[in-house]
């Protein structure tokens, strides 16, 4: 607590507020004291609100910063793996080899589901969007497990955070699988994480088969850089959901649902279905054009960002693998790649973008990717998903295992003021 006040002088009232500073990043007005004094802020999009403190991540928007527990993200992503990473958001350090293997043993040792979750997928459609099926099989996941449900006992919350790591990858395969009709492949504790999703995804009964060393690292890079990002749309819904004191894979299907929306994790399926649409280099002036028309509601997905008003810090990482991954697979020459790179760069030279500092974001360039490995675009936010889910749970523990109040935000009421009932014949 800083001793720096901010007065607030309203009519003929000044209010004092207190000043806070964190570690890093902009100071913040503690605005509390307001409602005692019958104000509420106002700030939609919540703009600049700081919603909560925390420790998990930081960005600076500015200086395209981002610190996964203080490490930046580069190098989390060029030298370390999603399990690690999954350990350091979740406590705060990088392992020992010690405690990697255990928390590996613990992972693993709950990777498969039970068997009757299986049923929960014959209620589907097979032409379901898969995000749809994640948002009704994770939520289902707490009819399993009544036995760790107490999110005082911070042994249950370690424990769901494992359930939720280890099975995402198990549960996002079968909603693949079962969309083309295939038989659910079940995990090979042997493998990576990364390897083991390839295999969930990829693998049949018929064949043994061993996922490509290069795409499994590439998507065990994409899982860092979509590992955790602060207090974004779909993180805050977990934690609002959490204040509740819902359990937590209630609170995770919440942030999938959020996470589902074209302006936030959406964005990637978004830009591949975009860039399907563009179809040819020909075309693109056509859709800078539309983007750049303030009466066209069309935008450039997979471009800009809420917070980061210089290049997204993922985005350099996720280009670079981008590259490597198109090199592997041959499709440096595809057609559809080379209409990805020319609008990438037509965009960066445009100064509609340039001014409003709309630089691609790490959507763009995983969409890229991930359709390049060969995943379907409707599997790339089930993708994100996978991945956010560490820095959802990290952060909803963070929470929970500290006081906190239920979230409860006001509103500035338009509506009309009061008036009374009058019986149907009397209204004109
Ligand atoms: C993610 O919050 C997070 O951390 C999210 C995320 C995470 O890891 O959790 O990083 C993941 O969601 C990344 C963002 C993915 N979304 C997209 O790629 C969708 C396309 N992008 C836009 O929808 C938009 O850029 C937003 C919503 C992401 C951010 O928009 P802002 O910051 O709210 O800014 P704005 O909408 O007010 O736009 C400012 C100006 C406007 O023009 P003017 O009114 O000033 O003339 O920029 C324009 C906008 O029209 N603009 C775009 C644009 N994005 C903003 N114009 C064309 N194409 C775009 N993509």
């Amino acid at each position: 607590m800083s001793d720096r006040k901010a007065k607030l002088m309203i009519d003929d009232k000044t209010i004092e507020l207190n000043v806070l500073s964190g570690t890093l990043g902009p100071d913040v007005i503690d605005v509390s004291p307001l409602v005692a004094n019958g104000y509420f802020t106002y700030d939609p999009g919540f703009m600049s609100t700081a919603a909560c403190e925390s420790k998990i991540t930081f960005i600076d928007g500015d200086k395209g910063i981002l610190l996964y527990r203080g490490y930046p993200i580069d190098e989390l992503a060029m030298n370390s793996n999603f399990l690690e990473v999954c350990y350091l958001l979740l406590n705060g350090e990088l392992p020992d080899s010690l405690q990697y293997e255990d928390f590996c043993k613990n992972i693993n040792r709950h990777s498969m589901v039970h068997e009757q979750m299986r049923n929960f997928f014959n209620g589907f459609r097979r032409d379901a969007h898969p995000m749809a099926v994640m948002v009704g099989v994770i939520g289902a996941l707490s009819a399993f497990y009544h036995d760790t449900l107490d999110i005082k006992n911070p042994v249950h919350r370690e424990t769901s955070a494992f359930r939720l790591i280890a099975k995402l990858p198990t549960i996002a395969a079968m909603c693949y699988k079962y969309s083309i009709g295939q038989p659910f492949m079940p995990p090979q504790n042997k493998m990576s994480y990364a390897e083991n999703f390839l295999h969930m995804m990829f693998a049949t009964p018929c064949e043994e088969t061993t996922p490509n060393p290069i795409l499994a690292r590439a998507l065990d890079r994409i899982f860092i850089l979509h590992a955790d990002h602060e207090q974004n749309a779909s993180t805050s819904t977990v934690r609002l959901a959490g204040s509740t004191g819902a359990n937590p894979y209630a609170c995770i299907s919440a942030g999938i649902g959020a996470l589902w929306g074209p302006a936030h994790g959406g964005a990637n399926e978004a830009a591949l279905n975009m860039l399907h649409e563009i179809g040819d280099i020909s075309q693109i002036g056509k859709y800078i054009a539309k983007a750049k028309d303030p009466n066209d509601k069309f935008r450039l997905m997979g471009f800009g960002h809420r917070v980061y008003k210089n290049y997204d810090p993922r985005a350099k990482v996720m280009r670079e693998t981008c590259h490597e991954v198109l090199e592997a697979v041959g499709a440096h020459n595809d057609p559809f790649f080379k209409l990805a790179m020319a609008l990438e760069k037509i965009a960066l030279e445009d100064p509609y973008f340039v001014e409003r500092k709309l630089y691609p974001n790490v959507d763009f360039y995983s969409g890229i990717t991930l359709s390049a490995i060969g995943i379907p675009a409707n599997m790339f936010t089930v993708i994100f998903a996978l991945a956010r889910t560490i820095g959802w749970i990290s952060q909803w523990s963070e929470m929970i295992s500290s006081p906190y109040k239920l979230g409860r935000p006001r509103q500035l009421y338009q509506g009309l003021t009061e008036r009374h009932f009058v019986e149907i014949d009397e209204r004109k």
